[in-house]
């Protein structure tokens, strides 16, 4: 198989899905499918609600039918039969986890029907969804197998390639981060890899099997999450200490191999969720992950501990609490990004909610219609003009949050609480 002769399908056209399909269809034509109608609906008008991809680029990419062999263009599509002429399928669906915090693999098996569906010989599957070791031979290929009738490396192939983007930040993007691949054989892994390198110009590292690019992957986020937690219970020590946990953060980082991590919530899909991928491999094998699930118990206990922390802050400054006037600013999981999915600001709610305080969540980037929907609770994307409050919290370093002075919207002997340790430090009662 040509590069001339690569016919792309993406499958999943999410914050991950779409700049890739995106960056493909520069050089390749690609077909992009999606369950999600109102999903297709939008790209056709050369909108995207996740902010990764601007109108403009998406203009010049997208295509208004499937595009022709040897033509460049993206065509969005919601129907099986406009992925059937594809030769290489890249499958960026969610992997989330269940109420219980175990990997729900359904999207992923779904997919590889689809994907079974409209397989030929010689045809290679990349999966590009974070997973444990072990998911993309042994969970998603038997469906592939069974579906088409097939036979994994005999008359298609697999390759697994993490995907590293930052949602919301537009200058580590897809082409800029270096990309782990693999595959299934050793020609098939060098194909993924320089179909890889068409678009990213940071470069690859071609990992030595589709195993290891998976558990690459996951122990990413996996170290980060138990960074955090380190520095979270840091900040519990500190704060009983009456000690400044950020100033002395900055003062270790002055030694040269200090790691310059910021106590917080860890919400989102990847690095709250990641870890329990791999803690469920190993319980699996029989080994019991100590660490990695203490971080994990630790960093989804930060938002009680930060709403009860404020509300020790309003009783010492003689505020009543049942009923005060809080406004809280940012419900997204991370700043500058409309995503809400699996935030960890509603832990903060829920428990100033159980003191009977009257909140305010302001979001400029949030979709109230998402956020009722996900969470059943009301936000605002405006703020009252002149109103002021009992107390603010700010919990997501939004940019526009960072421009105003909030001492103006606290009534005297407020309590301005700073999760993210983003504002100026004379403005805030306390940070985290
Ligand atoms: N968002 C990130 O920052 C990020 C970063 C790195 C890795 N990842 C991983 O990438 C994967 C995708 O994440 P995302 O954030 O893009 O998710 P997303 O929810 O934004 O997008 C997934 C898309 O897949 C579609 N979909 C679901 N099931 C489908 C199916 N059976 N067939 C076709 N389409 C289907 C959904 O409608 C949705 O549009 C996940 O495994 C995630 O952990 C995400």
């Amino acid at each position: 198989m040509g590069n001339s002769t690569y016919r792309i399908g993406v499958i999943g056209l999410g914050y991950v899905g779409l700049p890739l399909a995106v960056e493909f269809s520069k050089y390749f034509p690609v077909v992009g499918f999606d369950i999600n109608k109102k999903r297709i609906e939008e790209l056709h008008k050369c909108s995207d609600h996740t902010l990764e991809v601007d109108e403009e680029l998406l203009k010049s990419v997208i295509v208004a039918k499937a595009p022709e062999n040897n033509t460049n263009g993206l065509y969005c599509s919601g129907d099986i039969n406009d992925i059937r002429g594809c030769n290489v399928y890249f499958v960026t669906v969610p992997t989330p986890v269940d109420r219980n915090n175990r990997p729900d693999l359904n999207p992923l098996y779904r997919a590889s029907e689809t994907v079974g569906k409209v397989l030929k010989k010689g045809d290679i599957v990349v999966y590009e969804s974070t997973v444990y070791p072990g998911v993309t031979e042994d969970e998603c290929v038997p469906v592939l197998e069974q579906t088409s009738g097939l036979v994994f490396n005999t008359d298609f192939y697999c390759g697994y390639s993490p995907e590293r983007i930052n949602p919301g930040d537009k200058t580590r993007t897809i082409s800029q981060i270096k990309k782990i691949t693999s595959g299934s054989t050793p020609e098939v892994a060098d194909k993924v890899d320089e179909l890889y390198k068409t678009i990213v110009i940071a470069g690859t590292h071609k990992a030595a099997s589709i195993k290891v690019a998976e558990a690459a992957k996951v122990i990413e986020n996996a170290q980060r999450d138990i960074n955090i937690a380190f520095v979270n219970e840091l900040a519990k020590i500190f704060n009983l200490l009456n000690i400044d946990t950020s100033e002395v953060l900055a003062a270790s980082a002055t030694k040269w191999n200090f790691l310059p991590f910021k106590p917080g919530l860890v919400g989102g899909h990847c690095i709250s969720v990641d870890p329990y991928y791999l803690a469920q491999k190993a319980q699996e094998v029989g080994y019991h992950p100590e660490i990695i699930l203490a971080g994990r118990r630790l960093n989804d206990g930060m938002g009680m501990y930060i709403a009860n922390e404020v509300v020790k802050l309003m009783i010492k400054n003689d505020l009543t609490v049942k009923g005060a006037n809080v406004l809280l600013l940012g419900i997204t999981f991370k700043e500058n990004c409309p995503d809400v999915r699996n935030t960890r600001v509603v832990d903060i709610i829920r428990e100033l909610w159980s003191f009977q305080v009257n909140l305010t969540i302001y979001d400029p980037w949030a979709d109230p219609e998402d956020v009722a929907h996900e969470y059943k609770i009301d936000i605002i994307t405006k703020l009252p003009e002149g109103k002021l409050y009992d107390s603010i919290v700010l919990a997501v370093a939004h940019k526009d949050f960072l421009e105003t002075d909030w001492r103006e919207r606290v009534k005297p002997g407020g309590v301005i609480y700073d999760v993210k340790g983003c504002l100026d430090k004379n403005m805030v009662s306390a940070r985290l």
